[in-house]
């Protein structure tokens, strides 16, 4: 079905009417597409398929031409001599209509266009450079501005605009954000169509997890180490948000976080840099598609660039402060690893980084980003962070925020607008380069040409392509898929689960999110549907075990401190076979500026969990949070934890899944959850220190605490699964991998159990001696192997020698480590197998010493 609108016949025709004046406008090209179509019947079946803008061309008729030569006429007043002269050449070529029925010549001319003639590597460059040749500095400077739509705002509105779609008219905005659905997106980029060279916006939202359908939160989707599943739930959403007038989402959050008061750790990929590299390829990959211009592809945003994940305190928006080398080693390589899949944006973080503002950071945006990294998209502020380099402390007024962010590298203002405000001033007082402004407009359009947005602005505007895009059944059950991959069971005593649908009678389900449905998709999910039918767990658990007795009891709320339902718990528990308790912390206590002090259990929910164990009833505690939370009782009492995050819209089945073994649990923390508030940051990949500590005897003189554990409550990589794996055969050899000098790392990994599961074997390299110093253990390697019962495989894990290179004191990646040693293991606290020691690893032969 081809949407129609009142206005796209005059538009088109106002359109074309420019391309014919200015010569080479860019919409050119779709009318060459058109007219490469051959015969004139197949060339207005083409057009009239290229949707509404095009329409007015389906039945050209006398009253088309009449508005034709009136588009052109008014064109003509408007425009420049360019212009005009363009005017003559269109008169010359004839209307509108006449075009349709174009000779063979005049497809000549088109097809030149549309071909680039001048062999050359860079068409897209050179079309951006003439359409910047024929712009005003307010046009450009329009083109770096990105406003809030009318529907929801994801950030501190500063300042009301009421003529923004006057302004988007006027060719005053390049973006906008939060104005999703195609009939919504249609209204904003009619008016764009309306400013005087038609410049289609970029429409961007923070699509974080899914669009309609809500995958689990991205550090949930981490610890499935699956990182084809992962690009293939950054596929649906992209395909579900371009279905739905979108070209841009802001992510993935890229941000590695060793602190889990953060409120935002569960947006990223948790702690670890080569994890988290991964897992942000993967995503880039999935929302990028087969690349932009691709019907079902959106721009990916790597943010927030750069430390973002290190706020100190785990505040949000806080300073960061870290040594270049910390910099490089850990935080930068998952950007570094988006860069390299081909991100088409990158986003600045709110914080400062050593005393500097992110958005005003030359070093990070120029000197890096787009020096030595090469990048060739644009940057995006984040929400208003250019205004906010004033309450930085870093400048005077938004004038000087618009220049610091612009010098800096920054190329498009998010809702702060301080570019729209006071760039041209600045230019007209010689206070920034024009020629910086031409740098940052060139990039977007260079993305807008991509898209193919100046083929047909509307070409992500499809009614019917929206309604039968979005809520697939097949993306529901990669949700659900996606979901089961993502729990991680952190314990299970005497083998209490997986839960028997046939044989449990009676089943108490217990706690505050038992019946938990739209908290199931987390923050970050902002196209919900009201109509949406999410199950809960309870749903799941009656859909899973029909036979089974269920018997609820709320027991009391997420975070407050009543106790009147404890006594309806404990009756249930009581007449129970089997108590699962449904337990975390409300879906708003992760996320932006959900920042916590305290992450134990919140309210009394503790408390619950003591009373209900306390009836002697074998409990199921399932833990539901979008962050590393605190449980140490429940960890040491309750025989049996998974933990399934925020899980999404799918969630509640997915736990019913994995509860009664219909999944196998395969899901490894990709963070580390501490014991105590006090510990943190706490993390794998620390230094060994010149006293370190080995147990938590070990305290005089030593580094850790006298009134606290240095160990984790859960390390990195702990998953378990319901059968067993054993490793054995270990061997190592240089080889070449991907055309590099490499090393293989091979083992035997067997399933050890009665039923089939996943492992994810991890390759840490152990550091022994390094200068400068490397952390003691840090993963360079992973692979997930699927078993059936009894089933053994031998595993090759290769790593290049330019993934063991760390930086020297001058940042120079060149420094293998003096000695070390290869662990293979089924987490990073629970190593199965080591290598010999190796000195001078890639200069000597394998063996070394022991
Ligand atoms: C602020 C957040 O930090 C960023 O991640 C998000 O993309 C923008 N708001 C837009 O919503």
């Amino acid at each position: 079905m081809i949407e129609r609108d009142k206005n796209s016949r005059v538009l088109l025709l106002q359109s074309y009417a420019g391309i014919e004046l200015q010569g080479d406008c860019p919409y050119k090209s779709c009318y060459a597409k058109a007219a490469s179509y051959g015969n004139a019947a197949n060339r207005l079946d083409h057009i009239s398929r290229s949707r509404s803008f095009y329409d007015c061309l389906r039945n050209p008729s006398s009253f088309m031409t009449i508005i034709t030569f009136m588009a052109l006429w008014t064109a003509l007043l408007s425009c420049n001599i360019c212009a005009a002269n363009g005017l003559a050449k269109g008169l010359i070529k004839q209307s509108v209509s006449q075009q349709v029925r174009a000779t063979n010549d005049h497809q000549t001319v088109q097809n030149n266009f549309m071909t680039d003639t001048t062999g050359g590597k860079d068409a897209t460059g050179r079309k951006v450079q003439a359409l910047l040749s024929k712009m005003t500095l307010e046009e450009k400077i329009g083109q770096l501005n990105q406003y809030n739509g009318d529907w929801a705002a994801t950030g501190p509105v500063t300042r009301t605009v009421q003529d923004k779609l006057q302004q988007i008219r006027e060719g005053k905005v390049g973006a906008v954000l939060n104005i999703t659905g195609t009939a919504h997106v249609r209204q904003f980029q009619q008016a764009a169509m309306k400013s005087r060279l038609k410049i289609p916006l970029l429409f961007g939202m923070d699509v974080i997890h899914g669009y309609r359908i809500t995958f689990p939160i991205p550090l949930a989707e981490a610890a499935s180490w699956d990182t084809a599943a992962i690009k293939k739930s950054a596929r649906i959403a992209a395909t579900e948000a371009a279905a739905a007038g979108l070209n841009w989402t802001f992510a993935p959050m890229v941000d590695i976080a060793r602190d889990p008061r953060w409120g935002r750790v569960m947006e990223g990929a948790g702690e670890d840099p080569f994890l988290g590299a991964c897992v942000a390829q993967a995503r880039v990959r999935g929302l990028q598609g087969k690349g932009l211009g691709s019907l079902d592809a959106v721009m990916a945003c790597a943010k927030h660039f750069a430390a973002y994940g290190a706020a100190i305190g785990g505040r949000d928006y806080n300073s960061a402060d870290m040594s270049l080398r910390t910099l490089w080693e850990v935080y930068l390589p998952p950007f570094l690893a988006a860069e390299k899949a081909g991100v088409a944006t990158f986003m600045n973080a709110f914080n400062d980084l050593n005393g500097v503002p992110a958005t005003a950071n030359r070093y990070l945006l120029r000197d890096v980003l787009k020096g030595q990294w090469g990048f060739k998209g644009f940057v995006v502020s984040d929400w208003g962070s250019i205004g906010e380099l004033v309450q930085h402390g870093y400048v005077m007024n938004d004038q000087q925020a618009a220049a610091a962010a612009l010098e800096a590298g920054c190329d498009m203002d998010m809702e702060s607008h301080s570019y729209i405000r006071y760039l041209k001033q600045l230019v007209q007082e010689k206070k920034i380069d024009p020629a910086l402004i031409d740098d940052a407009a060139g990039r977007i359009l260079r993305k807008k040409f991509e898209l193919g947005l100046f083929v047909d602005p509307y070409r992500f505007i499809d009614s019917t392509r929206e309604r039968l895009t979005l809520n697939k059944p097949e993306n529901n059950a990669a949700a659900r898929d996606m979901a089961r991959k993502s729990m991680v069971l952190l314990k299970n005593k005497d083998h209490l689960l997986p839960l028997s649908a046939a044989t449990t009678q009676c089943i108490a389900l217990i706690g505050p999110l038992v019946k938990a449905k739209k908290a199931l998709k987390g923050f970050w999910s902002l196209n919900i549907d009201p109509n949406e039918q999410i199950p809960s767990l309870w749903d799941g658990i009656q859909a899973e075990a029909p036979k089974a007795r269920l018997c609820y009891a709320k027991g009391c709320n997420i975070n407050d401190s009543l106790r009147l339902g404890f006594q309806e718990a404990i009756e249930a528990a009581q007449k129970a076979d089997i108590v699962i308790m449904a337990m975390g912390e409300a879906p708003d206590m992760t996320g932006e500026a959900k920042s916590r002090s305290n992450i134990h259990l919140p309210g009394v929910q503790a408390d619950l969990i003591k009373a209900v164990v306390a009836t002697g009833k074998p409990v199921v505690l399932v833990l539901m949070a979008g962050r590393p939370l605190i449980f140490n009782w429940a960890k040491g009492k309750v025989p049996s934890i998974l933990y399934a995050w925020w899980s999404g819209s799918q969630g509640g089945l997915a736990m019913a899944d994995v509860l009664f073994g219909k999944y196998n649990p395969s899901a490894k923390l990709p963070i580390t959850f501490p014991k105590s508030e006090g510990q943190i940051p706490i993390y794998y990949a620390h230094y060994n220190t010149g006293r370190p500590a080995t147990s938590d005897s070990d305290k005089l003189y030593k580094t850790g605490y006298i009134d606290l554990s240095i160990f984790p409550a859960f390390a990195f990589g702990h998953g378990l699964s319901y059968t067993t794996f054993s490793y054995s055969h270990f061997s190592w050899h240089y080889c070449t991998y991907q055309n590099q000098p490499a090393i293989a790392v091979s083992f035997a990994l067997k399933n050890t159990g009665k039923i089939a599961g996943a492992e994810v074997a991890q390759l840490y390299i152990h550091n022994i001696i390094s200068r400068p110093l490397r952390p003691v253990k840090a993963l360079k390697g992973f692979k997930k192997v699927m078993l059936a019962a009894g089933a053994s495989k031998n595993v090759t894990i290769y790593i290049t020698r330019q993934s063991i290179l760390s930086y020297n004191e001058k940042l120079e990646k060149n420094v293998l480590p003096q000695r070390c040693q290869f662990l293979i293991g089924s987490a990073s606290d629970d190593i199965r197998l080591k290598s010999a020691i190796i000195d001078h690893l890639f200069e000597k032969p394998p063996g070394g010493t022991r």
